[in-house]
Formats: structure tokens, C-alpha cells, sequence
């Protein structure tokens, strides 16, 4: 590990808004604050929202800026990457926003039922060789309903139109309730006609516009950023859509390819 990597681990140690459980799996020690965030962390009655993947945590950061009744909790395995944005809300005094350093196969282990009520999925890496991984599958849908409100949202913003597609499909096929949804978030949405055609509202608008770091290297590439959000009802049985979808190949960039295949489920 490099010695900024060592330094800012030693550093976050010392945040009170950092909780870090990587290894969580293997020693299967119980979270003790699970179902009680708000009591213990908090101190407020506030709805709870989460950013799985938060990597610097942009969006953690900025909701919590423009929504201080309501509490954010970026999540990712990455501590160099949480980091950035613990250090950023704990310098500007956002008490309205923790980090969860840990992997998001194992998160209904830090959270209790109905203690979450929005998820949001920014720029996830889209797991095309495997659904079990894709934070969008039907796998992880069961595993945010042992949280998440009935009815609690989930927004996915990303570059990839294999993930969106993806998510598109696994929407319909199990008829979830879509809010919004766009292939074109910059070029059509966020624009003064695209705002005004869906009363757009400035709180909604300000948030859409928040770039994450990913975000601005797929907008330098020139790919379109795709955004939706959903309901995710509490009942009912989740199938998975049997389709094929083509591969993103810009995905291949500057990386072996790992097989020759154009397609996936
Ligand atoms: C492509 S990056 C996006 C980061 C950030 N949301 C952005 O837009 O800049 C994906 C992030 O998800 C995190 N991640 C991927 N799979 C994860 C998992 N299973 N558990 C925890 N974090 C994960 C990675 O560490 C990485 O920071």
C-alpha cells in the first residue's frame, strides 16, 4: 500500500463518521447500530438514504447539502475513496452524513427492516459476465427489501447502456413502479425545454446535476449518462428477465477482453 494510502487510513480511523467492517464476512461479528442509525448515529428521526458504490462519495455529500432532514450513508469497500468525501462533510460540518466501509454483498448485515428509505446507485460497475454481482439483479433487489421501506426508491444513474438496459428489462418483466427515466440525462433532461416538459423542480434539478468523479471521465468520453428511478414493492416474487444484451465494448478499453462474446444476460 502507498504511503497516502497508509497515511489516510490512519487518518479515518480518527473520523467519527467513518464505521469501517471489511472483513465483516469472515469474522460474522454482529453490527451492533444495525436498525438503529438514528438513534445512535444521528440522533434524529430523519428517513435514511444510502449510496451503495459511493466511491468519493459525491453524491452522499451533495444530497446532504441540499437535503439537511435527511440522513446519507455512502457505502463502498474502497477507504481510500470514502475518504475523500468523509473528510469533505466532516470539514464543511454535515452531521447528516456517515460512511459505511464495507462490501455491498453483506449489507443487509448493517441495516434493519424499513430503516432505509431510498437507495441510489451511482455509476456501478455494470457486471456484465454476472448477474449475481449486478447491483441492479433481482439478487440484489431481495437483499435491499430486507431494509428498505415498501415502496422505498432506488435512482440508478449511469454511463452504461448495458446496466440500463439491464435494469429497463428487470423493471418491466416484475412491473416495479417507474418515477423517471431517461437515456439522455444532459442532453434532453436537464436542459430549460427538458426541466420545464417535466416540471422539473430546482431541488431535483441541483441533484441530477451533481457529477461524480466516474461521471466525468464517461462525460469526457462523450457518452450519453442515463438516469432512472423506481419503486421496489416490499411483496411479490422477483424473476430474473431472460434476455440477451449487447456488451458496452468501450468497457474493453485499455484491458484484455475477457471473452469474445457480444452479449449477456
Ligand atoms: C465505478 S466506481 C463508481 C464510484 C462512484 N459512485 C462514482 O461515480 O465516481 C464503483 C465503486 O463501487 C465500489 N464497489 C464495487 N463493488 C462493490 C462491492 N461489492 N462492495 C462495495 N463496494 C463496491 C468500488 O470500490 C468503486 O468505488
Amino acid at each position: 500500500m502507498s504511503k497516502g494510502k497508509l497515511q489516510k487510513f490512519a487518518e479515518m480511523e480518527t473520523f467519527k463518521n467513518v464505521f469501517q467492517h471489511p472483513f465483516s464476512v469472515i469474522s460474522d461479528t454482529p453490527f451492533d447500530m444495525k436498525g438503529h442509525w438514528r438513534e445512535q448515529y444521528f440522533h434524529n428521526d430523519n428517513p435514511i438514504v444510502l449510496e451503495l458504490g459511493c466511491g468519493k462519495g459525491e453524491y452522499t455529500v451533495g444530497l446532504a447539502r441540499v437535503y439537511p432532514d435527511i440522513n446519507f450513508i455512502g457505502v463502498d469497500i474502497k477507504g481510500a475513496r470514502i475518504y475523500t468525501g468523509a473528510k469533505q462533510a466532516l470539514e464543511e460540518g454535515l452531521e447528516n452524513v456517515a460512511f459505511l466501509r464495507t462490501s455491498i454483498e453483506i449489507i443487509d448485515r448493517f441495516f434493519g427492516e424499513n430503516e432505509v428509505q431510498e437507495i441510489w446507485l451511482t455509476f456501478s460497475d455494470p457486471q456484465m459476465k454476472n448477474v449475481h454481482k449486478r447491483l441492479t439483479s433481482t439478487f440484489f433487489m431481495e437483499r435491499y427489501r430486507r431494509f428498505l421501506v415498501d415502496g422505498g426508491i432506488v435512482h440508478l444513474k449511469t454511463d452504461s447502456n448495458f446496466l440500463f438496459t439491464y435494469t429497463t428489462y428487470m423493471v418491466d418483466v416484475n412491473h416495479l413502479p417507474v418515477l423517471f427515466r431517461t437515456e439522455d440525462l444532459y442532453g434532453n433532461e436537464l436542459t430549460e425545454q427538458g426541466r420545464a416538459d417535466n416540471q422539473m423542480d430546482d431541488k431535483t434539478h441541483e441533484i441530477l446535476g451533481i457529477h461524480t468523479y466516474y461521471e466525468n471521465q464517461w462525460i469526457e468520453r462523450g457518452l450519453n449518462i442515463k438516469y432512472m428511478k423506481f419503486r421496489l414493492p416490499a411483496e411479490g416474487a422477483l424473476v430474473e428477465p431472460d434476455v440477451e444484451i449487447e456488451l458496452d465494448d468501450y468497457r474493453s478499453y485499455k484491458r484484455p477482453k475477457r471473452s469474445g462474446l457480444a452479449t449477456s444476460k
